[in-house]
């Protein structure tokens, strides 16, 4: 009940704001609530629009919301210095030669690095005053691209890897963000202030990290679309690690263009992350991701609807129908349904799920151990540290309520070079007799799988996927749909997933529902 009057006033703030904000008006009534890159990007060209006015913009959206929503740990106190760096670039640099990204202001998730007044904490007090040695990888690449780094936004802690307990969406740092559309609706996570924070206007675009269905989850609790990259296909070095065998960073939109567009920019080899991201680097079209935004991008495709056992498990009439209607829309698109297939292995899947818990203990133990050493300066250098923190200031971190059962497990588990040889070979094992298999018997081009089930068979494989907004449960909680597909094969993946889009445009602005 005490949302549902807050919810209202924030309603009425931010429609009051939008009148305020309508100055900047074009011909089209140019609204920044809701604007896409392109729509910004038009703007700028006409010089109806500064970058300045944008963070200004999403300062005071997450001024208003982000008490309620906790999207947003920290604001960066450079973005408008950056905003009025961008604006005088645009004026003397040509056009036609800016990126896409240039003057955008865009939120990182809190577990990736950047060497600025912003803390990266992974949402946990223990990081807090820590110093990195440069920006991460991709933050590199938003830089030069002209982004603006308007914040950090919240995360389940650790990126879920410290409590089992621990709800989605909370951490030390910000407490619990809120699911946009129902207040009192699972957020999901671990990327859940990437997908708050854009899903409600706070940014214009985010990053977030996956490991396990991070990015593609809640991209479909929040209505969002979230691009779970190809293993390599993005550098994650400064990204506070689970582990690098399955670790990837990607964009959550408002839109699949918009996904694409920064999807472009950070993409490609990083010296810090050489082998991953050199074997990656393949498959980085030339020209980018940008040319596969194409209205007629179902035509043609062969598309595995996965029922067993991932459509079969979805509860609800209301989900059921939608995903029936979304099968005849991707039809008269012009793909072909090739109904029900199935991983031929999925009956051991339980085991090998069991030995990726295994596998990201034992590899979580080595690589944060790796990060935290790096740092410039930090309170904390080890796991045997962050427990210890955890335990001395159990309050903050709320210890007695979550624990930190994933810590703890990690740091007494002890493999040897061998047992993570062996997981591997199972891994790599199921995911050639699985998923690889099955695509290539079939010839398709994706598989079809609804909200972010899949996660794990993409996690394991290093594949790709694509979360797309695909409706509202009864309460008014979204969900969306994936798409996957094997390494490299995110062009046709965002065909599919951008003429899906355009044809069934799901996306609405969030409700505050209590
Ligand atoms: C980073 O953390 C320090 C505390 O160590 C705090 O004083 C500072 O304001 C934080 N930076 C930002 C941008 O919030
Ligand atoms: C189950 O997984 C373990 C390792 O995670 C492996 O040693 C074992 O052979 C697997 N069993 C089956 C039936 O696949
Ligand atoms: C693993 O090794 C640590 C010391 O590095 C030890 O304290 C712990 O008991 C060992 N755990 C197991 C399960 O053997």
């Amino acid at each position: 009940m005490a949302f549902s009057y807050s919810s209202f006033n924030f309603l009425f703030l931010s429609s009051a704001l939008l009148i305020l904000s309508a100055t900047v008006t074009s011909t089209h009534h140019f609204r920044i609530k809701e604007a896409t890159i392109r729509d910004i990007q038009i703007q700028f060209k006409d010089e109806k629009l500064t970058s300045r006015q944008l963070v200004e913009f999403y300062l005071g959206e997450i001024r208003k919301l982000n008490s309620l929503l906790r999207g947003v740990i920290e604001v960066n106190p450079d973005a408008l210095f950056l905003a009025d760096k961008a604006d005088k670039e645009r004026k003397v640099k040509a056009a036609g030669t800016l990126n896409w990204l240039h003057g955008i202001p865009i939120l990182l998730k809190d577990n990736i690095a950047t060497k600025d007044k912003l803390n990266t904490t992974a949402g946990s007090f223990a990081l807090l005053g820590s110093i990195v040695p440069r920006d991460a990888g991709v933050v590199m690449k938003l830089r030069k691209a002209g982004a603006i780094i308007l914040g950090k936004a919240s995360l389940s802690e650790w990126a879920h890897f410290r409590s089992s307990g621990a709800p989605s969406g909370w951490c030390g740092r910000s407490g619990q963000g809120r699911n946009p559309y129902v207040l009192s609706a699972d957020p999901c996570g671990s990327s859940s202030g990437s997908a708050i924070s854009v899903a409600a206007n706070m940014a214009a675009v985010s990053l977030g990290t996956e490991t396990d269905a991070s990015i593609l989850c809640p991209s479909g609790s929040n209505s969002v679309v979230g691009i779970k990259p190809t293993i390599g296909l993005t550098s994650r070095s400064g990204v506070i690690p689970i582990t690098p065998r399955q670790d990837t960073v990607g964009p959550m939109c408002r839109t699949v263009a918009d996904a694409v567009y920064v999807l472009d920019a950070i993409v490609g080899f990083d010296g810090r992350d050489a082998d991953a991201t050199r074997k990656a680097s393949k498959f980085i079209p030339h020209g980018g991701y940008r040319q596969f935004l194409k209205p007629d991008g179902l035509k043609g495709k062969r598309l595995g609807i996965m029922r067993d056992p991932f459509f079969n498990s979805v509860t609800g009439t209301v989900i059921t129908q939608a995903f029936k209607h979304h099968f005849n829309t991707l039809r008269k698109g012009g793909a072909v349904l090739v109904d029900d297939v199935k991983l031929s292995n999925m009956d051991i899947f339980s085991n090998v799920s069991y030995g990726e818990q295994v596998a990201m203990l034992l590899e979580f133990k080595s690589s944060i151990d790796a990060y935290l050493k790096e740092l410039v300066v930090s309170p904390v250098r080890s796991l045997a540290d962050l427990i210890t923190f955890n335990n001395k200031f159990s309050k903050l971190e709320m210890i007695n309520e979550y624990g930190q059962d994933y810590f703890l497990a990690a740091q007494m588990i002890n493999g040897t070079v061998n047992v993570e040889k062996q997981l591997r070979k199972i891994f790599e094992k199921f995911s050639r007799e699985g998923l690889e298999q099955l695509m290539r018997k079939k010839k398709l081009d994706a598989v079809v799988t609804p909200g972010s089930d899949i996660s794990s068979v993409l996690a394991i494989g290093g594949f790709p996927g694509i979360s797309v907004p695909a409706g509202f449960d009864k309460k008014g909680v979204p969900f969306g749909i994936c798409f996957g597909g094997l390494k490299g094969s995110e062009p046709k993946l965002i065909e599919i997933a951008y003429a899906f889009e355009q044809a069934t445009n799901v996306r609405k602005p969030p409700s505050f529902k209590p």
